[in-house]
């Protein structure tokens, strides 16, 4: 392991003294997700977390961008929708239509809606989850909800996308379209920098799993990922 996961565990024995309800309320919101859409927050926290170190952020940015990924997706849990949580859970094994699509669409705003609620007014965790579907710089296949470019999406976000488009496309669970594996993943970061993705996030990236791979195969980072969305998962319903 080239990486210190250690550094993962900072951040959980931070919030195990620190902020306690405040991330007591995470962890619930969290266990409202369907086992599919949990498993892929997981590894997408633990995916953002190391792309986060690699970018150099600050321990207060890496707790953000951490909870952001834990929760991008409770949009998807059925606290506000319940329709939706049975097609996020049939996701990876059908394709949707025209009124699925727009339902799944909507996650993203009522995912901001139920952090209000539960009056997590965090702004930077707010705006991920509003912003994590939106595009660079795609004008022909603009992202959503509000069709936002460049510095409009969060910075959050905008790294965010990096970790959920690497898992959504890795994943074991993947179906309904072929998975493909990270090399070919992190290809895409490199072809779609400054259209799909922010390009200075793309290059760290990209170059983040490149000299990862030069030390551990394919299947094994993906293992190790779930090794640590495990252990992440064992924390939040033993701690907290
Ligand atoms: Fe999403
Ligand atoms: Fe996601």
């Amino acid at each position: 392991m080239i990486f210190n996961n250690q550094k993962q565990y900072q951040l959980f024995d931070y919030w195990s003294n620190n902020e306690r309800p405040f991330f007591r309320k995470i962890a619930l919101l969290v266990s409202a997700l369907g086992p599919i859409t949990k498993g892929h927050c997981l590894r997408v926290a633990v995916i953002a977390d190391w792309i986060a170190v690699a970018f150099n952020l600050t321990f207060e940015q890496r707790k953000e961008l951490f909870i952001l990924s834990l929760v991008h997706d409770i949009g998807k849990s059925d606290l506000k929708n319940p329709i939706v949580k049975k097609l996020a859970e049939a996701g990876r094994s059908v394709q949707f239509n025209k009124d699925e699509l727009a339902i799944m669409r909507k996650h993203v705003i009522d995912g901001y809606e139920i952090l209000k609620a539960c009056r997590i007014n965090k702004n930077n965790i707010l705006n991920g989850v509003l912003n994590h579907h939106e595009r660079y710089n795609d004008p022909e296949r603009p992202g959503y909800p509000n069709k936002l470019q460049g510095n409009e999406i969060s910075f959050y976000a905008r790294l965010l996308t990096l970790a959920d488009v690497l898992e959504a496309r890795t994943s074991i669970l993947r179906q309904y379209r072929s998975r493909i594996s990270i090399e070919e993943a992190i290809e895409d970061f490199c072809n779609r920098k400054g259209k799909k993705y922010d390009p200075a996030m793309a290059k760290v990236a990209y170059e983040l799993f490149n000299e990862k791979l030069k030390y551990e195969s394919n299947e094994g980072i993906l293992n190790e990922i779930g090794v640590l969305a495990d252990e992440i998962d064992k924390l939040l319903s033993q701690r907290f």
